[in-house]
């Protein structure tokens, strides 16, 4: 008979309810993610004239629709969310010491937030037009 050990410090039963949504949630976004990822591969680099279509137009044409804007925000936030809760059952599966795992914890999902809060920007407000006005402030080397 196989015997499990008593864990090394059993946490309250509030502290097991949100493992018990972190756990459903790393299943859940990881079936949604394989659509999105599996999609944004495959429209990106088979479908059409494939990976040689990608450059700048592309990506501006692809954000000049909202389903795009929608998906690849939400491809952002469930990939990253789902990131940085596994990497935080990691570190609180090898760290030893309370105030590293605290610290390593901290900085995961403070990482995240920023990365969540720029990438987001990034799909919401990107305008592919540049400022009629550029030539007047771009370096000299742009000119001409
Ligand atoms: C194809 C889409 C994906 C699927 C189906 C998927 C599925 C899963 C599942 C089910 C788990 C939980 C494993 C467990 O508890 O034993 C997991 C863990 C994890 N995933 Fe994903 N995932 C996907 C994409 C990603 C992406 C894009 C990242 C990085 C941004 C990522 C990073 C992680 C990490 C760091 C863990 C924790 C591993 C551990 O506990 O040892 N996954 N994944």
């Amino acid at each position: 008979m196989v015997t499990i050990e008593t864990p090394r410090s059993p946490r309250s039963r509030k502290h097991a309810k949100w493992e018990k949504w972190g756990w459903l949630y790393m299943r859940y976004s990881g079936v949604i993610l394989l659509v999105l990822i599996f999609g944004h591969l495959f429209i990106n680099l088979y479908s059409g004239e494939g990976i040689k279509a990608i450059d700048f137009a592309f990506v501006a044409g692809k954000w000049a629709d909202p389903f795009w804007q929608v998906y690849d925000v939400s491809m952002l936030w469930l990939a990253l969310i789902h990131g940085t809760n596994g990497m935080r059952t990691i570190v609180n599966d090898y760290t030893e010491r309370e105030t590293v795992r605290k610290r390593l914890n901290y900085t995961l999902w403070i990482v995240c937030g920023a990365l969540i809060i720029l990438g987001t920007l990034v799909c919401v407000t990107f305008d592919p037009c540049i400022d009629q006005n550029a030539v007047n402030y771009l370096p000299e080397v742009c000119k001409g």
